[in-house]
């Protein structure tokens, strides 16, 4: 149905240019004491992480089915990488229990190992060896690797193919990060904060990049703290505040977003007005009637997922830094917003 366009009765143009099935499901997270789902990609039941007396995860419970594209949100120290580690097999847990493609992860072999992709937050390093090398001695531990150079016209690094890795920027750095995560063609794709440093460009190219690889049915659990990257690409998206999952919900649906009052702005005699209602259907209806042809300047909008998210953290944390940013991002609203 993309960019499919229709003649309205007044004359003008409309171009309908996405129509993507909105789950119903807000929030179906397995509850405490829930059995393990052995259908899906990733099962947690409880689990605990800590490191001596402060307890990093604090009793998580999530499923994550085939074929998903999770994002795990939550400020800085929230426990993301500590559970993402654990499912990866590269931590011990203390309490829980967790399936990851149907294997507990204290116990994965090589084979399992073989079926996951890891982008790590801290990255591979320096290196000696080129860019191109670096990746081929990866591809050589895996029975069906993807072309290395594939890949790297995948991540656009195809110029610097020859380029000793030490050499390379910290955007480029990561693009070869996220290269050696899916040379191996993983069933499973573990991305922690993939895009940090990225160019704009670069990151556009990425999320194409990532719904490639959904399409070939690749499962992924991303994290970010970038809410336009969860919302472009995540099917589903989890908060996690001190350790525990505050709210897990489609990203149009996180912290009520999509029955949130709406705020209606448009142009009138000079001045731009702003409204906000819980029937925006029926309040543009009544603008319509007062003005011969289009509302001038008419805008429609909910809260972004940035807005919820926020106004989430904002609540748990009582601290300093939450409330400021809140207060911040409160007053550069209002003026965008006023008359
Ligand atoms: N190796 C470690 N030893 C001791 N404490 C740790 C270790 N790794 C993490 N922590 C602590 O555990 C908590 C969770 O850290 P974690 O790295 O999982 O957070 P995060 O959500 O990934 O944060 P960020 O957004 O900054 O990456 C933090 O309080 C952190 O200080
Ligand atoms: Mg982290």
């Amino acid at each position: 149905m993309r960019g499919s366009t229709v003649t309205t009765v007044d004359g003008g143009d409309c171009v309908l240019v996405s129509s993507t099935p909105v789950p119903v499901v807000a929030d179906n997270r397995p509850r405490p004491g829930d059995p393990l789902d052995p259908d899906a990609a990733i099962s947690v039941r409880g689990l605990v992480k800590r490191y001596g007396d402060r307890t990093a995860v604090d009793g998580l419970d999530l499923d994550i089915r085939r074929g998903e594209i999770f994002a795990l949100l939550g400020p800085n120290g929230a426990g993301k990488t500590t559970t993402v580690e654990v499912l990866e097999g590269y931590r011990t847990r203390d309490g829980g229990e967790v399936r990851v493609l149907g294997v507990d992860p204290a116990r994965g072999g090589r084979r399992w190992k073989a079926d996951l992709g890891i982008v790590l937050q801290s990255g591979a390093g320096d290196s000696q060896l080129s860019v191109r090398e670096v990746l081929q001695a990866r591809a050589s531990y895996y029975a069906e690797p993807r072309d290395p150079d594939e890949v790297l016209e995948l991540v656009g690094l195809t110029e610097k193919a020859g380029a000793r890795g030490r050499t390379l920027s910290g955007g480029q750095r990561r693009r070869l990060d996220v290269a050696l995560g899916i040379v191996g063609r993983p069933r499973l794709l573990f991305l922690d904060e993939p895009t940090t440093g990225f160019d704009p460009e670069a990151r556009r190219q990425f999320w194409a990049l990532i719904r490639s690889l959904r399409d070939l049915g690749t499962t992924m659990l991303l994290t970010t703290h970038y809410l336009d990257e969860a919302e472009a690409l995540a099917d589903r998206v989890g908060v996690l505040a001190r350790g525990q999952l505050a709210e897990v919900a489609v990203p149009t649906a996180l912290g009520g977003r999509g029955t949130a009052p709406a705020v209606v702005s448009w142009t009138e005699d000079g001045v731009r007005r702003t409204a906000e209602t819980t029937t925006p259907t029926a309040y543009v209806r009544e603008l319509a009637a007062r003005f011969p042809g289009e509302v001038p300047g008419l805008t429609v909008a909910r809260p972004t997922l940035e807005d919820v998210y926020l106004k989430m953290i904002g609540q748990d944390l009582e601290g300093a830094s939450a409330s400021e940013r809140g207060a911040e991002r409160a007053a550069s609203r209002s003026e965008e917003t006023s008359p």
